[in-house]
C-alpha cells in the first residue's frame, strides 16, 4: 500500500504484508470513524439530555412558583376560614339554638295539626249547616202540603170556613184551631174580637143566697172569675157592636161563616113582649143542658147566664150590649134577666135549631160526656162532676 500525492493510501504497489497492515489500517480507521460518529452521536445526545434537563428545571421551577403560589392561597384561605369560624358562636350555643329551632318546628307542627282539625270541624259545620238549611226548606215544604191537605179536608168535611175570606193571615195551625173549636174544644179564634170585652162580659162566683135570681148575687167579698177561666170551661165569647146594624157587621159574618152558624133569629125578652114573663123567667132558670152549643149575642140590654165550674160551683157570667157567648153542648147552666128585666138577643144555630132543654140530672147523654171528657176531667185530673 503506497501514499498518494494527496496523502490517501492505496493499494497499488502493495504486497501480502503491506494488504495486511493495510486491512488493520482500514479498520482501525472504521473503528475510530464509528467511534468519532459515536462521540458525534454521545455529544447530541447529551446536548438534547443537557437540554432537556435544562427545560425540566424550568418547568420545576414554574411547578415550584406555582405551588408557592397555591400554598399562598391555601394558606389566606385559611386564614379567612379561621377568622369565619371564630366568628361563629360556640358549639354549645350553636347546639342549644338548634334544640329550640327543633322545638319550635314541633311546635309549629302540633299548631298545623290542629288548624287542620279546625278546618274539618269547619267543614264539618258548614256541612252539616247547609243539612240543616236543607232540612229547614224540606220542612217548610212539607208543612206548607200540609196546610193544603189540612185545607182539602176541611173542605171535604164541608166547614165552611172560607179562610181566604175570613182570616187571609191564618196559617195552617190556626185553621187547624178552628176546627179544633168547631167540635167543641175551644181555640184561638175566641182571642178576635177582644178588645173592651171585658166591659160587656163578666162573670163571677155566685153566693149561695136563694133570693131573687136576678140580682148580682156577688159573694162576699166578690170573686170574679176571668175570661180565661170561661174558656178553659168551653165558653167562647167576642165582642161585637150590638145594636140593630147586625145585618151588616162584618166580624159577626166572620164569625157565623167560620162557626157554621146558618140559623140565626131575633129574641126580645122582656116583661111587655113576653106572655107569661115570670113563669117563662123561672123556666129559663132551670139548670139544664143542650146536645148543642147554645149561642147569644146581646143586641141591647143585659142578662145572666149561670154554669157549673170543674166543681159544680155556680160562675154568673153578665152580659151586655155587644156580648156574644157560646155555651158548649153539654155544659149545665140556666139564664136569667136582671133587674133591668130586658134583652134582646139573636139566637144563632147551626142548621135547623133544636132548642130541647135537658134539666139537671142527665149525665148519661154523650153530650154531657163528651163535654166531661173534654173540659172537666182534664182540669180536676180526671174527677168528673157528678150530678145531683
Ligand atoms: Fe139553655
Amino acid at each position: 500500500m503506497a501514499r498518494t500525492e494527496r496523502g490517501d493510501w492505496c493499494l497499488h504497489g502493495a504486497g501480502p504484508q503491506h494488504l495486511n497492515t493495510f486491512e488493520i489500517l482500514l479498520e482501525s480507521k472504521a473503528v475510530v470513524d464509528a467511534n468519532i460518529r459515536k462521540k458525534e452521536s454521545f455529544n447530541e445526545l447529551q446536548k438534547e439530555i443537557q437540554h432537556q434537563i435544562l427545560r425540566a428545571q424550568a418547568d420545576i421551577e414554574e411547578k415550584q412558583i406555582e405551588e408557592s403560589k397555591n400554598e399562598r392561597q391555601h394558606k389566606e384561605e385559611c386564614e379567612a376560614i379561621r377568622k369565619l369560624i371564630a366568628l361563629q358562636p360556640p358549639r354549645s350555643e350553636t347546639q342549644k339554638i338548634i334544640s329550640d329551632l327543633e322545638k319550635e318546628i314541633a311546635t309549629l307542627e302540633a299548631e298545623n295539626a290542629s288548624c287542620v282539625r279546625t278546618l274539618d270541624l269547619h267543614e264539618k259545620h258548614l256541612s252539616f249547616a247547609a243539612r240543616v238549611d236543607e232540612l229547614q226548606n224540606t220542612t217548610e215544604d212539607e208543612q206548607k202540603s200540609l196546610a193544603d191537605e189540612l185545607r182539602v179536608v176541611m173542605e171535604e168535611q164541608e166547614i165552611s170556613i172560607e179562610k181566604a175570606d175570613f182570616f187571609p193571615y191564618l196559617n195552617s195551625l190556626e185553621a187547624s184551631d178552628i176546627m179544633h173549636q168547631k167540635r167543641g174544644k175551644g181555640g184561638k179564634m175566641e182571642t178576635y174580637f177582644q178588645d173592651g170585652k171585658e166591659e160587656v162580659i163578666q162573670a163571677w162566683y155566685m153566693d149561695d143566697d136563694e133570693g131573687d135570681q136576678r140580682l148580682p148575687h156577688h159573694r162576699e167579698p166578690k170573686e170574679f172569675v176571668s175570661l180565661e177561666k170561661l174558656s178553659e170551661l168551653g165558653i167562647v165569647s167576642w165582642r161585637l157592636s150590638g145594636g140593630d146594624n147586625y145585618e151588616t157587621d162584618e166580624n159577626l159574618k166572620k164569625i157565623r161563616e167560620a162557626r157554621g152558624y146558618s140559623y140565626m133569629d131575633i129574641c126580645d125578652v122582656c116583661p111587655e113582649k113576653l106572655p107569661n114573663y115570670e113563669d117563662k123567667i123561672k123556666n129559663f132558670f132551670e139548670e139544664h143542658l143542650h146536645t148543642d152549643e147554645e149561642i147569644r149575642y146581646c143586641l141591647e140590654g143585659s142578662g145572666y147566664f149561670d154554669v157549673r165550674d170543674e166543681n159544680d160551683r155556680w160562675i154568673r157570667i153578665a152580659i151586655k150590649k155587644g156580648g156574644m157567648i157560646v155555651l158548649p153542648a153539654g155544659i149545665y147552666h140556666r139564664f136569667t134577666l136582671d133587674t133591668d128585666n130586658y134583652i134582646k138577643a139573636m139566637r144563632l144555630f147551626v142548621g135547623e135549631p133544636v132548642w130541647t132543654p135537658f134539666n139537671r140530672p142527665h149525665d148519661d147523654l154523650s153530650a154531657r160526656k163528651e163535654y166531661l171528657e173534654t173540659f172537666v176531667k182534664k182540669e180536676v185530673g180526671g174527677r168528673a162532676v157528678e150530678a145531683r
